[in-house]
């Protein structure tokens, strides 16, 4: 595996066509071990069967105060005290501290709440497809699928919207992070949304609104059930995961469409598949292509290797997803797949809070976008395409089109 060897996971180029190494690991070397740019070490599970138990394998936690030994946590990079309060978000701990935070919020994400957005999310793709119409082309991703989900998750917070800009500056700097340990280049504009994000607390604690940030200041006021820092903490991750992951399944699902041309035109034809494509545009471009990280708490064996306590282990969701024993041609798009039971929104206790939202909003702005562009295409061609540097996520930096 010496090819696999030295990759550089958090790269543009890995993250352009990783599918031909995924597959040779899953075959050869399912726990594949590797190093972040930072020579963090990290355990990469390949295959689907042990993507989807470490969801749920309690041998592996979240929190890595928790997993590390007191020599490894000595030697952690220094963390500069004003990240701590962020070390409080749900999605980096485990029972019960996170069952307690979840349940705050995942009142305001059901199914029936979700649908009521419909409306809303179909005016703003419908707005912003308003805009470029006379230009007859577009980057598609700074142009439509960013802006949705994140005007949409600005307007559920209740955050003002119109900063919406310097909020993607912010956490742009947080997702393209090539490791968990923050570096320098991170601590302005963190500092900035923290900073921010203070200032609107105090806003809304004067004068509450219907909504959820409001919702939030309530919880935290009535005292236990949560801090300041998991009320920041908390708000903090809903902005980030509510826009930094949609747009990457808008804009590359968008692509594979372009793509597979056939697949395509039987959209076109049969929107009401729209449901099944938007599910396979989530199994064929996993737009968060690896898990969050998780820790050993304990030597754990697996398939030969054995992850030692304390290291970073992370699930490739986008290898899970095209694992040839649970997809039949894994590597071929079919809108019309059945079953299709991928991984991109997780498993267990940290399952995606946001998947019916972001179906939701998939299914509109690429329904939206394919009724009122009938000669939708590529401005270049799909070599010339640049991919995001990140650890976890997986998407495009632009995607020019002309219709
Ligand atoms: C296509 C879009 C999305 C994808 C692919 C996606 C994917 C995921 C995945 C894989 C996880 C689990 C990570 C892990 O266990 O390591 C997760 C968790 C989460 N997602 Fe999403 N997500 C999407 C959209 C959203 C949206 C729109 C929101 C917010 C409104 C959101 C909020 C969250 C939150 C809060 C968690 C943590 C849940 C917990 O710890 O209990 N996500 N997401």
């Amino acid at each position: 595996m010496s090819d696999a060897r030295h990759v550089n996971i958090v790269s543009a180029e890995f993250k352009a066509d990783p599918f031909p190494l995924l597959a040779r690991l899953r075959a050869r070397e399912p726990v594949y071990r590797t190093a972040l740019p930072d020579k963090t070490p990290v355990w990469l599970l390949t295959r689907y069967a042990d993507v989807n138990a470490l969801f749920k394998d309690e041998r592996f936690v979240k929190n890595r105060r928790v997993a590390l030994t007191p020599e490894q946590l000595r030697s952690l990079p220094w963390v500069p005290p004003m990240f701590r309060p962020l070390e409080r978000n749900m999605l980096d701990l485990d029972t019960p501290d996170h069952t307690r935070l979840r349940s705050l919020v995942h009142k305001a994400f059901t199914p029936s709440l979700v649908e009521r957005m419909r409306g809303r999310v179909q005016t703003l793709a419908d707005e912003l497809l308003d805009r470029v119409a006379a230009r007859g082309e577009m980057d598609l991703i700074a142009d439509y699928a960013l802006p949705l989900p994140m005007t949409i998750i600005t307007e559920i917070l209740g955050v003002p919207t119109a900063d919406r800009h310097k909020f993607h500056k912010w956490s742009q700097a947080v997702v393209s992070l090539g490791s968990p340990n923050p570096t320098v280049r991170v601590i302005p504009p963190v500092w900035m949304f923290i900073r921010y994000l203070r200032r609107f607390f105090k806003v809304r604690r004067r004068d509450p609104r219907d909504d959820l940030a409001s919702a939030l200041i309530q919880a935290e006021e009535e005292g236990d059930k949560l801090s300041e820092d998991e009320l920041l903490a908390m708000v903090f991750l809903l902005l980030i995961a509510g826009h930094e992951t949609t747009v990457n399944l808008i804009g590359s699902g968008v692509l594979a469409l372009l793509e597979h041309p056939s697949q395509l035109n039987k959209l076109r034809a049969e929107p009401a598949l729209m449901k099944a494509a938007v599910e396979e545009l989530l199994r064929y471009t996993a737009p968060v292509f690896m898990t969050t990280e998780r820790y050993a708490r304990e030597d754990v064996a697996l398939h030969g290797a054995t992850i030692p306590r304390g290291e970073m282990t992370l699930g490739v969701i986008g290898s899970a997803n095209r694992d040839e024993t649970v997809f039949e041609n894994p590597d071929t798009l079919d809108i019309t797949r059945e079953p299709n039971r991928h991984l991109s929104f997780g498993q267990g206790i940290h399952f995606c809070l946001g998947a019916p939202l972001a179906r939701m909003e998939a299914q509109i702005a690429v329904g939206t976008l394919l009724g009122r562009t009938p000669d939708l295409r590529l401005k270049v061609s799909p070599d010339a395409l640049r991919w995001r540097p990140s650890m976890i996520m997986r998407g495009l930096d632009a995607l020019p089109v002309l219709f």
